[in-house]
């Protein structure tokens, strides 16, 4: 394998594979490299813009840890993550779409029980959301393990104020399962719009191509629950001035919903309020795994 030039060097690449006993490592790695390849053709990429993605690659690395994961960032915001979530999450009409994860979900999040306050210090105007998990068939899902995780007012995860000492630990954020009518029920704060993490290269990337890094206000769940596929997904606040350009493409119209606003008076959880405070109710189908189908 000598004097390989420009016509020649994506076949010498994918040749030197061919030991490889893999048949699915090979056949992704054989199609990167030619994507890679005709990329770099069709853009006729100079030597000075291969440095500087590689400086900027190495930026991303630098700056990924076990809090900030700037790779997933790039992915979120080049539309990789909405791809390689709609192409593994077709699911029939009527069950509830799925969404982009992001990076702020935390393993292990304290268990409420059925209409307990999950903010436990975060800060922002009061929500209770209530809603049903069901089957596609309308059969009420009980014991549903339902994780839920938003940012405060600051428009921050608690995972954002680490550093700040383990009082931000678990703050708007928890688990429940459902009722034996599949019903939910908890109170937390109002989601609200908030830009995606911007002070690094992806940041300085979305600057560059004149986007903005802000998402659309919106809780995240995360439904499991035995013989249905899981559900990853979000509910947007309607009216939100991000829902047509969310930073990370995750929107479906399906999972917006409106967020009641309510003078201050007895709230859903029987408490006197002295400020207004929020309703949200949505439902969630599932889908049935193909094993149980
Ligand atoms: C989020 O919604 O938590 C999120 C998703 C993608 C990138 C950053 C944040
Ligand atoms: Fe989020």
């Amino acid at each position: 394998m000598r004097n390989i030039n420009e016509d020649t060097i994506t076949q010498a690449v994918i040749a030197a594979m061919s030991g490889c006993t893999d048949g699915r490592l090979t056949s992704i790695m054989t199609s990167l490299v030619q994507h890679l390849h005709s990329f770099a053709r069709e853009v006729k990429l100079t030597e000075a813009e291969w440095e500087q993605a590689i400086r900027f690659l190495t930026e991303v690395g630098h700056i990924t840890d076990d809090k900030r994961q700037e790779f997933i960032l790039l992915s979120d915001t080049l539309g990789l993550s909405t791809l390689v979530t709609a192409q593994n999450n077709a699911k029939p009409p009527g069950c509830t779409e799925a969404t982009v994860f992001g990076p702020f979900f935390v393993e292990g999040a304290p268990w409420f029980e059925y209409g307990q306050d999950i903010a436990n210090g975060a800060r922002g105007e009061p929500c209770f959301v209530r809603g049903q998990v069901r089957g596609i068939d309308g059969r009420p899902i009980s014991a549903a393990v339902i994780d839920v995780w938003q940012s405060d007012d600051a428009g921050h995860y608690d995972v954002q104020y680490a550093g700040s000492g383990a009082e931000f630990e678990h703050r708007a954020r928890g688990r429940f399962r459902s009722g034996a009518d599949g019903h939910f029920r908890f109170r937390s704060i109002l989601a609200q719009p908030y830009p995606i993490p911007h002070d690094g290269p992806v940041g300085r990337m979305l600057d560059a191509l004149g986007r903005h890094p802000w998402r659309p206000a919106h809780l995240h769940f995360m439904i499991e629950a035995p013989g249905y596929e899981k559900l990853i997904t979000h509910v947007f606040r309607d009216g939100d001035q991000y829902l047509d350009s969310d930073a990370v493409f995750g929107v479906r119209s399906t999972l917006i919903a409106d967020w009641k606003r309510h003078d201050p008076g007895v709230a859903p959880d029987g408490h006197d309020l002295a400020v207004p405070y929020y309703t949200l109710e949505f439902d969630f189908v599932l889908n049935p795994s193909r094993e149980k189908q």
